[in-house]
């Protein structure tokens, strides 16, 4: 076996588009990722936002401003992106949240339509651009996989998300199509709850979690490194939650 063939390197990986790349899970992946010399575009809706974040990042890394959720403003941002070898969707939603007795059915359908729909339209718009020796890979969430109470609207949503990753492997082949389901990360998507709230809740999951703490966004960017270079790993949801779900049933 030679030297080079053991080596993981982002030297197949000549381009990626990360959509959600201005904040948390996103932003740590466009980190890892132009530190290794991948050529990376942040996609978002807020150019402020982009903007700042590229500051945080290697010199050449460009922004794209795009509403994942509207097909236009997708298929444009498309087009002006070009070709690319790899897709990373990292937009999300925190709809949907809250036990099935109450829960608010037009709260689960908004988390469909923030997440779902536009994982959906931009995982087929970006087809005509997307190189054969790459792939996407989706952020779901480990809530599809486990049984936790008060999730069975967002566990839906990211469910629905981990069941198209191997019917697309196979479909869109030889690009490959992977997901990574993250547990409870302390990224910009808990900002709805105030400080004191968010501390007691991350206080509460590191307590829940085997490895004692809740997750950073560079650990689930490390497996979406990890799922992108490693070109042999295809059609999978790897569980990244500190062993959070262990026990609630997670397959
Ligand atoms: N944090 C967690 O505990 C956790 C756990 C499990 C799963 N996840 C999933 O991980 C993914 C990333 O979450 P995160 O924690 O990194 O959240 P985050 O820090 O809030 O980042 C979300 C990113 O998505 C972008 N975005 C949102 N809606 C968009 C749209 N319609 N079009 C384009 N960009 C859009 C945001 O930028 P703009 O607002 O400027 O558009 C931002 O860059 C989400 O799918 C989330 O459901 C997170």
């Amino acid at each position: 076996m030679s030297e080079s063939s053991c080596k993981l390197t982002c030297k197949s990986i000549d381009s990626v588009l990360i959509v959600g790349g201005s904040s948390g899970i996103g932003l740590a992946t466009a980190l890892i990722l132009a530190q290794a010399g991948a050529s990376v575009i942040i996609a978002g809706r807020n150019k402020e936002k982009l903007q700042l974040a590229v500051q945080a990042l290697p010199a050449g890394v460009k922004t794209l401003v795009m509403d994942a959720s509207q097909k236009a403003s997708v298929t444009e941002a498309f087009e002006q992106a070009g070709e690319i070898d790899h897709l990373v969707l990292a937009s999300g939603s925190g709809r949907g949240v809250g036990n099935f007795p109450t829960l608010n059915v037009e709260d689960v359908r908004l988390g469909f339509e923030e997440k779902v729909f536009p994982h959906f339209v931009c995982a087929q718009a970006i087809l005509p651009y997307l190189s054969e020796k790459g792939g996407i890979t989706f952020v779901s969430a480990v809530s599809a996989r486990a049984s936790m109470p008060g999730t069975s609207g967002i566990a839906a949503a990211n469910a629905a998300i981990a069941a198209w990753v191997p019917i697309l492997a196979r479909e869109l082949a030889p690009r490959r199509v992977n997901a990574v389901a993250p547990g409870v990360i302390d990224t910009p998507w808990w900002d709805f709850l105030s400080e004191e709230q968010k501390n007691r809740l991350f206080t509460e999951y590191a307590q829940l979690t085997p490895v004692g703490r809740v997750g950073e966004a560079a650990d689930i960017a490390g497996a979406i490194y990890f799922l992108i270079t490693n070109t042999f790993i295809n059609g999978q949801m790897v569980i990244c939650d500190g062993g959070l779900s262990l026990g609630m049933n997670a397959a």
